[in-house]
């Protein structure tokens, strides 16, 4: 055939009908997500993170944690027994970014909220290897000694409401006195004990 001749000749054609036939592929995957309520509706009982724990999210961003821990428990026997209910995507529509990461070092954390207590956070994150002896985890100790000031807190609140994330007016107006003087550590522990607890405490 004289046409197909000229597109295999011609590379510039050849790419531009290429990029065409895979953004096709592409767009029926990808956009029929953007209206599934699956994905855009969240999870029954899903609460915005609080002042406190959205402050422990970005002490979970900078200090790295996700490239160690995943936040994503796959639909696979091995997993749920392990971790509990495999994840959803309604219980991450208030998570921008999300952290469902790649690389599991340490365990997935998905479902770590109320797992453990508060103290054995605490121990574990001060020196992984007060509670688990042959841990490789790094220690975190100047988490116990950053004192939040919360000043910027309201904003990301507010930055958050714009991607509609449900803050109300108070949420956001108490948000400061809710964060100043305490430690990161207290809000990195608020922060993994709510993960995953929309669905486990529906059990
Ligand atoms: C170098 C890789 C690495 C990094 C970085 C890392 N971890 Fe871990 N984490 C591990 C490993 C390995 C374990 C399993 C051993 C243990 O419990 O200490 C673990 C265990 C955990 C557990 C217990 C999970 C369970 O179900 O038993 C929590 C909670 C945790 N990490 C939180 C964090 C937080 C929060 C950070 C960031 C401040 C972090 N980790 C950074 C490797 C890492």
């Amino acid at each position: 055939m004289k046409q197909h001749e000229l597109v295999e000749k011609n590379l510039g054609l050849m790419i531009f009908f290429m990029i065409i036939a895979v953004s096709i592929g592409g767009l029926t995957q990808i956009v029929p997500l953007f209206f599934q309520p699956e994905t855009t509706e969240p999870v029954e009982g899903l609460k915005p993170y609080t002042a406190l724990q959205l402050e422990g999210r970005d002490i979970y961003i900078r200090e790295g944690c996700v490239g160690c821990h995943s936040q994503m428990v796959r639909p696979f026997r091995a997993e749920t027994e392990r971790y509990g209910h495999y994840s959803v995507a309604g219980e991450s529509v208030y998570d921008h970014p999300f952290l469902w990461g790649s690389k599991r070092t340490g365990p997935d954390l998905a479902r770590v909220g109320g797992r453990y207590s508060d103290e054995w956070q605490r121990a574990h994150l001060y020196n992984p290897r007060n509670v688990v002896p042959e841990s490789i985890m790094p220690a975190y100790p100047w988490l116990a000694e950053g004192v939040l000031d919360g000043k910027k807190t309201a904003d990301k609140m507010r930055a958050l409401r714009t991607l509609g994330v449900p803050y109300s007016d108070e949420d956001i107006a108490g948000a400061k006195a809710a964060v100043e003087g305490k430690s990161e550590m207290d809000a990195i522990v608020a922060y993994l004990q709510v993960l995953g607890t929309a669905i486990t405490n529906k059990r």
